[in-house]
């Protein structure tokens, strides 16, 4: 019943703006020009994006002396400087963000009370966490996220209300710091990962369903990435071919998603949560070298853009000389990845493209 109810005002929510916005452009002289199409397109838009997340969304949560992420070359290409995010320009979020045609939402680290860059949203995602503890607990798990969300809605109303989320798409996005973090632990077997995947499932079906229950109508949540196509895992193979094992266990993971989302949305008689398909996008894009328009091409694609030196350095890494320890290739727009776990901006840009048409399908009333 309760969920029914919930449905119901979603939609009238959004019945609502679009008769206010009908209102005011009416009213309004400089909008007489508009045609109806127009203000019912921009009418039932999201107002926000928030997000939760790891690497693939953070925009610049995870702490400077934490992370490699705020040191050169990162950023390089956009904005041209580091910035948090964990590849050369681009991530996930700001391409997401892009679709619903809204400014990348501010990371949460960066928050002033009483400041006006609230208004996108917010990024809640840090590098490194997961549904559980992962490496670090200076890295807030989902659940965490969601408090500091929950602290926003409840303790300092005049920050978002649930009427706020009710109108906005919340994206969420992580898990492969938790398999990370349980293949690292000692004891780690093939068995082991089968039944710790079906937890991982459980503990962020539970977190997606406490978001819809704090209101949000429209959550996206990703499919795993092909953890064996990293090149973290493929450098074993000199960048050659993806390690079939992990994949099998990531479409394990997949399957599970699917089914615990299917039981979401079939409960709630709405189909209001959807799952961002990153393996397919993913390994779409590495099989054909490039995006499907033929803009974007990666002639290596498994090779990534910036490494260590050696073993023992990564991307970013620097001696106690502050010399460079690290690689990067002449074209970070012709490489899909861009570390040992991050695409680059062009990386994320191809992944988007083949996104578009679902993410089309599914927010067709947007
Ligand atoms: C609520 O917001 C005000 C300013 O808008 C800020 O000074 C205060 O610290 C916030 N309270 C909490 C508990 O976060
Ligand atoms: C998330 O982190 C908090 C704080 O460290 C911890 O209390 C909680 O048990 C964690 N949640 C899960 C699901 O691991
Ligand atoms: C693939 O990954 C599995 C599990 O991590 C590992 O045991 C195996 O050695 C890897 N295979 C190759 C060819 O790298
Ligand atoms: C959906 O829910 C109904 C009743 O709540 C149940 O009978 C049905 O099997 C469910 N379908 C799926 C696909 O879970
Ligand atoms: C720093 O440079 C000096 C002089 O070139 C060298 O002797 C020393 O080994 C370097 N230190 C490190 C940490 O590389």
């Amino acid at each position: 019943m309760e969920y029914s109810s919930n449905f119901f005002f979603c939609c009238f929510l959004l019945i609502i703006i679009t008769t206010t916005n009908i209102r005011a452009t009416g009213g309004s002289p400089h909008h007489h020009h508009h045609k109806k199409i127009e203000v019912s397109d921009y009418a039932s838009k999201p107002t926000k994006l928030f997000v939760f997340g790891d690497s693939y969304a953070d925009t610049g949560n995870v702490q400077k002396s934490l992370a490699n992420s705020w040191k050169q070359p990162y950023g390089l290409t956009f904005p041209g400087k580091p910035t948090g995010r964990f590849s050369d320009g681009r991530v996930l979020t700001d391409y997401f963000a892009k679709f619903f045609g809204l400014k990348s939402p501010l990371a949460y680290r960066w928050m002033k009370f009483g400041g006006k860059k609230v208004q996108n949203g917010m990024n809640f995602a840090y590098g490194g966490s997961g549904v559980f503890e992962t490496s670090s607990n200076l890295l807030p798990n989902m659940s965490t996220q969601i408090d500091f969300f929950e602290k926003l809605m409840t303790i300092n109303e005049s920050i978002y209300t649930k009427r706020d989320l009710k109108s906005s798409v919340v994206l969420v996005s992580l898990v492969g710091n938790d398999y990370a973090a349980y293949t690292a632990r000692s004891g780690a077997t093939a068995q082991g990962l089968q039944s710790f995947i079906p937890l991982v499932v459980n503990q962020l079906a539970v977190n997606l369903k406490r978001i819809k229950e704090m209101g949000a109508c429209k959550i996206a949540v990703t499919a795993l990435q092909p953890l064996g196509c990293l090149p973290q895992m493929t450098q074993l193979s000199s960048f050659k071919q993806c390690n079939a094992t992990q994949n099998l266990a990531v479409n394990f993971h997949n399957l599970l998603l699917q089914q615990a989302v299917a039981k979401l949305n079939n409960e709630t008689k709405d189909s209001s949560i959807f799952v961002l398909d990153l393996y397919n996008s993913f390994t779409t894009v590495l099989n054909q070298k490039g995006d499907y328009q033929g803009d974007l091409k990666f002639e290596t694609p498994l090779k990534p853009c910036c490494m260590g030196i050696s073993s023992g350095y990564s991307c970013g890494s620097v001696d106690g000389n502050g010399t460079k320890m690290y690689s990067v290739c002449s074209d970070p727009k012709s490489a899909f990845f861009w570390d040992a776990l991050h695409p680059t901006e062009a990386g994320w840009r191809a992944v988007y493209m083949a996104l578009k048409s679902s993410l089309e399908q599914f927010f067709k009333f947007y």
